[in-house]
């Protein structure tokens, strides 16, 4: 039987969307089966070995769809390895990177039933042209750190394809075939 993972993912924008597509493609490179779902339509994980959870940070909170499929999918979840990996930071400053990983460790403490086999942080993207109500709203006032911010896209997709190759490398010799 084939290995099968889903990555689910929730965003507002699409870039998370976009590092969880890359996600699934490098694990299908590396043989196994990946169906990609929007967390919200993901009704059952039955029929998968392995689930990868992708969500953006916002405010400093995971995206609230990503805390209510934890919620949701409890059992299932501690059935079957999880990796989690998140979207934030827009700048290569090591101190903010630490911070929203501090971030997403604060989340995920929120289910301390959960123990993920891999958690990552992918650089964010941000094009204030395309941001809606409220978010347009927050980034125009002075004190966000949003304010008079330019577009901006330090996703690392080598560091995507690498992540997603270990992932298959760590379930392959879990889940013999
Ligand atoms: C209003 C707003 C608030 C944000 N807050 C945070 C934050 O607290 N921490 C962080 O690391 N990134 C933050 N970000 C950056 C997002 O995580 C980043 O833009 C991400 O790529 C968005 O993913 P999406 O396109 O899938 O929605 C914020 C972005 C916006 C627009």
């Amino acid at each position: 039987m084939k290995i099968k993972v889903l990555v689910a993912y929730a965003s507002r924008y699409g870039s998370t969307q976009e590092v969880a597509e890359a996600i699934a493609a490098a694990l299908r490179e590396s043989g196994l089966e990946a169906d990609l779902e929007p967390m919200r339509k993901v009704e059952a994980l039955e029929e998968y070995t392995a689930v990868v959870l992708g969500a953006p940070i916002y405010m400093s909170r995971w995206h609230k769809d990503a805390r209510a499929f934890l919620s949701r999918h409890r059992e299932a979840l501690t059935e079957r390895p999880v990796a989690v990996f998140a979207l934030g930071p827009f700048h290569d400053k090591e101190e903010e990177w630490k911070e929203v990983r501090a971030q997403l460790d604060k989340e995920l403490a929120k289910f301390p039933w959960l123990t993920p086999i891999a958690i990552e942080i992918f650089g964010g993207k941000f094009d204030p042209e395309k941001l809606r109500f409220p978010d347009n709203l927050i980034a125009r006032l002075p004190a966000s750190p949003l304010h008079k911010m330019p577009a901006i896209d330090v996703r690392d997709w080598t560091a995507v394809r690498a992540w997603a190759n270990k992932l298959a490398a760590q379930l392959q010799p879990a889940f013999p075939q």
